[in-house]
């Protein structure tokens, strides 16, 4: 064949392939998640008195609404935000109530249906790259992520090891990779973990990217090179496995682990009010149909019990934990379960101050940060808290991007800012290890 009439070719068979395609895709249309959240919205309230906020609570617990900010309903106070999920059946009735009390409130998202598809929908059309090239912009399946940290170990093997610490409540192995070259067994080292709750999809996007640049930048940025010669970063893309698999297959805006209970048909357990530090007290609930549920007793879950143990065993390594969630745009230190100042407030305070300045010299995005208890709100039980009991120095949880403009539904678009900016931030507070601060 000569050139032209390869290409006519060609033509011919993309033409034919597109024909086939979209005639596969016309019948086979259907929604995700069995199009549960049509006419669902998403609202924002700012209480501004005591009563407005009585009139919020007793909405909430009369009505079918999932809060999405803060994530507990006893800590609705006034002037702070409350971003609400309501239910298609109940939204016309939760308005008009708000009407009549005169408490003032904005659509955050009008129909969260439309909204997944639409992102969805740019995710299957965007251009498949070559194989080799994985894309970093676009949120993956558990499946997805596993066996691309597999693939790394596999190219990678001077500075990744992966390995499994444990076993979720379904079953599935708890990965780790460890990231840094290969040198001393005895190096300090930086633990990470991601998507400890599920729906908050920007986590685990967040931990790939930290490994790929990690990798890509060590020959041509000396301080990435010094990271990786002086530390091990432990990195855990998605904590909570079996969470994750079902907010990719069954809803959405599942935030709690799989586990079953004996007593309640509500399944899950907050992975981050599981842990062993004034466990489910303030700011967790005992209620097994809760989102913010402490569990039977500390450490149940054994997603929990697994990275507690490692930790436990490489306390003497481990110089930062910190843990990636979404959303607020917050950078927060111990303690979150009481308003008190940690003894070494000046290195950690000052670690996070220039995260936080790191962070906006990306994008210009600020970020609030201080301790959890006074910049968002008091909780008991959480990781960073144990971490840092635990005698890990320097304990952070981020809450990435956004305000609540998209919520847990952060596009693909912005995978790739928010995640290089966070990747600064995180640059610096591993720097700051490798300094002394007394
Ligand atoms: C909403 O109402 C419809 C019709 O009344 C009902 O079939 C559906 O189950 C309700 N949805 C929820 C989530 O309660
Ligand atoms: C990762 O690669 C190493 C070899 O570099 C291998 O020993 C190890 O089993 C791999 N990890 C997993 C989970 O496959
Ligand atoms: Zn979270």
């Amino acid at each position: 064949m000569g050139n032209a009439a390869r290409n006519a070719a060609k033509v011919v068979a993309l033409m034919l392939s597109g024909i086939i395609l979209s005639s596969l895709q016309t019948p086979v249309r259907s929604y995700l998640y069995n199009n549960r959240y049509a006419g669902d919205q998403v609202i924002r309230v700012i209480p501004h008195n005591d009563g407005e906020v009585e009139i919020l609570k007793s909405l909430y617990e009369q009505l079918e609404v999932d809060l999405w900010q803060p994530n507990s309903v006893s800590i609705i106070t006034e002037g702070a935000a409350v971003d609400l999920h309501i239910d298609r059946n109940s939204s016309g009735i939760f308005r008009s109530h708000l009407q009549q009390a005169k408490i003032p409130y904005k659509v955050l998202i009008s129909n969260l249906q439309k909204e997944i598809e639409k992102q969805s929908g740019s995710r299957s059309s965007r251009k498949r790259r070559s194989e080799s090239e994985y894309d970093y912009e676009v949120y993956h399946s558990l499946e997805e992520i596993q066996s691309w940290m597999h693939e790394i170990n596999r190219t990678h093997p001077h500075f990744v090891n992966m390995f499994s610490i444990g076993q979720s409540f379904e079953g599935r192995p708890l990965y780790v990779l460890q990231l840094g070259k290969k040198s001393r067994r005895d190096k300090k080292a930086v633990w990470i973990d991601c998507g400890v709750h599920a729906r908050e999809w920007i986590g685990p996007a967040f931990c790939q990217w930290f490994v790929k640049e990690a990798l890509h930048s060590y020959h041509s940025d000396p301080v990435t090179r010094r990271l990786m010669n002086q530390l091990y970063f432990y990195i855990m893309p998605v904590f909570n496995v079996d969470g994750y698999h079902f907010s990719w297959t069954k809803d959405r805006f599942w935030r709690k682990t799989r586990s079953r209970n004996s007593k309640f048909h509500c399944r899950g357990v907050d992975a981050n009010r599981n842990w062993k530090v004034k466990w489910c007290e303030e700011g967790a609930s005992s209620h097994p149909c809760d989102e913010t549920y402490c569990g039977p007793f500390p450490e149940s879950e054994p997603e929990v019990k697994a990275v507690a143990n490692f930790l436990r065993k490489q306390r003497k390594r481990v110089k930062a934990y910190i843990s990636i969630h979404a959303y607020a745009q917050m950078l927060l230190y111990p303690y979150s379960y009481k308003y008190a100042t940690i003894p070494n407030f000046d290195c950690v305070e000052s670690a996070a101050h220039n995260a936080v300045l790191a962070l906006y010299s990306a994008y210009g995005v600020r970020y609030r940060y201080g301790p959890a208890s006074t910049t968002l709100y008091v909780s008991s039980g959480s990781s960073m808290d144990w971490a840092y009991k635990n005698g890990i120095p320097y304990a952070f949880a981020f809450e990435l991007r956004d305000t609540g403009y998209f919520g847990f539904l952060l596009p693909e678009t912005l995978i790739n800012p928010t995640c290089t900016e966070t990747t600064r931030a995180v640059k610096t507070i591993s720097t700051s290890l490798l300094k002394k601060c007394s």
